[in-house]
């Protein structure tokens, strides 16, 4: 597990643990947060456990959890890591649904951007969000990112497929 911890003017973005797995599930077991996301909607709380230990020996990505500084809460979480080709870097990010609209998507992606960039010499950034979920694109675009096509959004479980908007900055 990494041990990187980012700090912004509300959140602190800390490695994930097992022990985050009540808070993790309050998000990804709510049908608005996981719609676009590439997992599906948890209904076991020991999924979430197993996807977290995983997630701490995961070396290819960074993943942190979102923490408001104000109160401590977890309130979401993302990732950022290298892709394959080795040049270009992805991310990901999902919030609980009474924290959307609050800039807090742009501020952890912009801290991770700058951290992937000022440690790891990052240059270029490629993400993806599917059509409908226009937030995701505003977000990207706020963080520099501009949409180049269309691709596709396919879901790990193969339950859901459609068209996605690509982004590279
Ligand atoms: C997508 C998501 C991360 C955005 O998080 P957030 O904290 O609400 O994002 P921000 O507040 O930083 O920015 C969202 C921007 O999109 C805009 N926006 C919101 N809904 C929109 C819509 N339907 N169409 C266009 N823009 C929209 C907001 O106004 C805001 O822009 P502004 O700051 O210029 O007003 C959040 O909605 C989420 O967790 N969704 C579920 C998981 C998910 O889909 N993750 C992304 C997968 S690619």
């Amino acid at each position: 597990m990494h041990n990187i911890r980012i700090k912004t003017q509300r959140l602190l973005l800390r490695p994930l643990t097992v022990a985050d797995a009540e808070d993790v599930f309050e998000w990804v077991s709510d049908e608005r947060v996981a719609k676009y996301m590439v997992y599906t909607t948890y209904t076991d709380m020991e999924d979430v456990r197993e996807w977290l230990s995983f997630t701490g020996q995961d070396t290819s990505t960074y993943n942190f959890g979102f923490e408001r500084i104000g109160d401590g809460k977890l309130i979401g979480s993302g990732d950022i890591g290298r892709d394959e080709d080795g040049e270009c870097w992805g991310f990901g990010y999902n919030f609980r649904y009474d924290c959307w609209g609050m800039g807090y998507a742009t501020e952890a992606l912009k801290a991770m951007m700058e951290y992937a960039r000022e440690n790891f010499g990052a240059r270029k950034f490629h993400a993806s969000h599917c059509e409908p979920n226009l937030a995701s694109g505003h977000v990207m675009e706020k963080c520099g990112l501009h949409f180049v096509g269309y691709g596709e959004f396919r879901k790990l479980d193969g339950s859901c497929k459609m068209r996605s908007m690509e982004y590279e900055g």
